[in-house]
């Protein structure tokens, strides 16, 4: 039997929500696992580019052997109902680069914990999904929206547990990630925060959900462009990504734009604004990058309504 997921990439953060908040967006991995016949065989991995992807996934960076996440998911599924995985192959055809703060990591662990839970006869629910990947990606907000598509809030409580909320984002706001050529890992990422921030800083972004979460519900461009701002990541990020603060500086005084932020961890950001002068902010991006000597892939892209989705089934 061989199980297919398609995956979208996702967004975290979005600014305020720090570990929180997630979107589904429209490039995808597509996860396939088939169980091998022949026995001994044990698990193979074998990661390859879409063709319709970008130039450089940095797929390198995907570790193929019992070290791999998909790998990592898929034993802690097998093992929640007394089960070992053997004799399996796993191929991930991918359109999300790697190490870009895209969701990469968060598509191919919900993509093989779909397809490994089809091949059980579905003995997980959703929550109990997202609770395992949530265990092996070490925060929901990635693989939250992975599974479910659209915008997600999410926590996981003290217990594992994954609690979650699904906001409707407006569909006139868009989304215009700039992605450029260079890699920055999660675990570098979250190296450079502190273990504690001050408490004003706290009540900061505290406020800043808050707001966010009311100016998606009521349409309020206005109240998102204050929402959108952070004080407990991005200020320790910028330093880790070149073009950020420059991006955001450069196009502060565009009234369409209604923030820049990191995406997830970096290096993509994301500048959120209205359908008014999407070239000019496209010019602005490639200029200031240029500037700085490094390439960078712009897409203005819709919201993904839709999270994983199971594409063929073969017995
Ligand atoms: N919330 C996570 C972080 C997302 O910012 O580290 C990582 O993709």
């Amino acid at each position: 039997m061989k199980i297919s997921v398609k995956v979208p990439a996702t967004t975290a953060n979005l600014g305020p929500g720090f570990d929180c908040l997630g979107m589904a967006l429209p490039i995808y991995n597509t996860i396939t696992i088939e169980e091998t016949v022949l026995p001994g065989t044990g698990i193979e991995i074998n990661v390859m580019a879409d063709e319709n992807s970008i130039d450089d996934l940095s797929l390198e960076q995907i570790p193929m052997d019992e070290n791999s996440i998909v790998y990592k998911a898929v034993k802690l599924l097998y093992n929640s109902i007394g089960q070992s995985p053997s004799e399996l192959k796993i191929n991930i055809s991918s359109q999300i680069p790697v190490a870009r703060g895209l969701g990469s990591s968060a598509s191919v662990i919900v993509g093989g914990l779909l397809a490994a839970n089809k091949l059980l006869g579905d003995p997980a629910d959703e929550l109990a999904l997202l609770s395992i990947a949530t265990e092996v990606e070490g925060h929901p907000d990635n693989v939250t929206p992975a599974i479910l598509g659209g915008l997600c809030i999410s926590s996981q409580e003290e217990d594992g547990s994954i609690i979650y909320s699904k906001l409707d984002w407006p569909d006139d706001w868009q989304i215009t990630i700039c992605i450029p050529d260079y890699e920055l890992a999660t675990d570098i990422s979250r190296s450079v925060l502190p273990l504690e921030v001050p408490m004003k800083d706290a009540v900061f972004n505290a406020k800043r959900m808050a707001m966010f979460v009311q100016a998606v519900h009521q349409k309020d461009k206005e109240l998102m462009k204050i929402a959108l701002q952070d004080r407990l990541h991005q200020p320790y990020r910028k330093k880790l990504v070149p073009g950020f603060a420059e991006v955001s500086e450069n196009l502060k005084h565009d009234d369409s734009v209604i923030g820049c932020v990191l995406s997830g961890a970096g290096p993509a950001i994301l500048v959120i604004s209205t359908k008014d002068n999407l070239e000019g902010i496209k010019s602005v991006i490639k200029e200031t990058f240029e500037s700085l000597d490094f390439n960078v892939e712009i897409m203005t892209l819709p919201v993904e309504k839709n999270g994983a989705t199971f594409i063929s089934q073969d017995e």
